[in-house]
């Protein structure tokens, strides 16, 4: 089979596993399902808050220079025209004039390897797009026959608090989840007193009118975003954004990720208030390298847009010298992350000559630590496994899973990659044991009950 082939193969069945296992739903499904909107389900919630929580802990909890924060969504309208995404927040996109399917023209101009600077006019994109449009195909029906690139500003409007129908001042969805963190900054020197540098941390969502959500979680119109702006003395960035950046190079192999699959990129074409970029890429499945988090050098951009638009001094006092602060950012996508996990951990294997499909997570990022299981459905057998479960709920989470027979309860464990499995059987009544199945090694071990509790929490560590 081709590489290529096998790796469709893969991405196509982890979507699949997704929705067979509760990971992730199609956003409302049931009425056809709303484009580049996804719900994370009973598993996927799990796998979610430990990717977040992970994070959290070394981002914050970790730390005694970075602060944590959770941001209004709903912000007054004129930040967007401070933080420059009114004006220059925008995709060009052009229409397939065979199959009306919708293209980003910066995206496939990048493909064939030419540069669209985000700060071209519509005019400058569209004698890029037309003189290179022999190689541009459309991804759907393969004509090259397009409409004019147009540009189209992705902020999401509401009407908050309008209530005169006429779309006055609106009021958007946020296009980036770190404004909340500038407009808050003034209030976290107030009561904090931190001392420069300091970082301040929130994970918070984002809505952008995507022109193509595509390739399931990776390119959604509503998503997560998990940010750190770090706040440094003018012209002190450049050996912090070192350290940022191997700082959360070391968070990814710590998080599970395998090296070969992650690698740095620099931006040719920055953003509107960047100075330096680089993205860190991760290697998936069927779509290969791209962007997962960007790290982003912003100097001064935000802080004196907010002060000019607000009136407001956002200056940081250091003993009487007085200084907009330079910031650092990182900007993770929390569900390229989540995808990033699924595909590592995605592991087919033959075992008795059937396929095994096993999700290999990390301890600590498992949705359910630990699967109760009564052999039989047999009161004599469910009510001590219930009282198991009861007993280590509150260490892990636990699952009590009774349908089905064993083996296909096992794997079933195995396809949300739950560590262990706890299985009650009628043994077990006389020898007061169970037996534990780790998922890697499919390895059966008989514990006692009463050293149960100190067996797992020692194999969960
Ligand atoms: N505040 C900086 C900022 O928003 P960005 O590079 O536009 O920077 C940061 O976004 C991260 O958010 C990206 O690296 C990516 O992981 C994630 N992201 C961006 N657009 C996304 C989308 N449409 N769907 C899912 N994740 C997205």
């Amino acid at each position: 089979m081709l590489e290529e082939n096998k790796n469709m193969d893969k991405m196509e069945k982890i979507m699949s596993l997704c929705k067979r296992r509760g990971f992730v739903f199609q956003g409302s499904e049931i009425y056809g399902g709303l484009a580049g909107a996804y719900d994370f389900g009973p598993i996927g919630v799990e796998l979610l808050n430990n990717i977040k929580k992970f994070w959290w802990e070394e981002v914050v909890q970790k730390r005694t220079d970075y602060y944590g924060l959770d941001s209004a969504l709903f912000k007054f309208p004129k930040v967007w025209e401070a933080s420059g995404h009114t004006t220059g927040f925008s995709d060009p996109m052009a229409e397939c004039k065979n199959c009306n399917t919708r293209i980003r023209v910066d995206k496939e101009l990048e493909k064939i390897g030419v540069g669209a600077d985000e700060k071209m006019s519509e005019k400058e994109i569209n004698q890029l797009f037309f003189d290179n449009l022999d190689k541009i195909k459309c991804p759907k029906c393969g004509k090259t026959d397009f409409t004019e690139a147009k540009k189209f500003n992705l902020l999401i409007k509401s009407n908050y608090g309008d209530f005169t129908g006429k779309d006055l001042d609106p009021v958007y969805l946020p296009g980036e989840a770190c404004q909340g963190i500038y407009l808050n900054y003034k209030n976290v020197v107030d009561s904090m007193h931190p001392k420069m540098p300091f970082g301040i941390a929130q994970i918070g969502k984002t809505f952008r009118n995507e022109i193509s959500p595509r390739n399931f979680l990776f390119r959604c119109r509503e998503f997560e975003q998990a940010d750190t702006q770090y706040f440094v003395r003018p012209n002190e960035n450049i050996e912090r954004y070192e350290e940022i950046r191997q700082e959360r190079w070391q968070w990814y192999l710590d998080l599970g990720l395998s090296e070969k699959n992650l690698r740095w990129k620099q931006h040719e074409n920055l953003v509107f208030y960047a100075k330096d970029a680089w993205d860190i890429e991760y290697n998936y499945p069927t779509y290969g390298f791209d962007e997962m988090e960007g790290v982003h050098d912003r100097t001064d951009y935000d802080l004196t847009q907010h002060s000019k638009f607000s009136g407001v001094d956002l200056s940081f006092n250091e003993d009487g010298h007085k200084f907009i602060p330079w910031i650092l950012e990182t900007s993770m996508g929390v569900g390229r992350v989540f995808l990033a996990v699924l595909s590592e951990a995605y592991n087919i294997e033959k075992v008795d000559g059937e396929e095994r499909v096993v999700m290999k997570f990390p301890k600590k990022l498992a949705p359910i630590k630990v699967a109760f299981l009564p052999l039989s459905k047999k009161e004599e057998l469910t009510l001590p496994t219930k009282k198991l479960f009861d007993q280590l709920k509150d260490k892990f989470m636990c699952q009590y899973d009774e349908t089905q027979s064993i083996g296909k309860r096992y794997r079933r464990q195995d396809e949300i990659g739950t560590p262990y499995c706890v299985t009650f059987d009628f043994e077990s009544l006389e020898d007061q044991a169970v037996t534990v199945r780790e998922r890697d090694t499919m390895q059966q071990e008989r514990i006692k009950i009463d050293e149960l509790e100190t067996y797992l929490i020692e194999k969960l560590k």
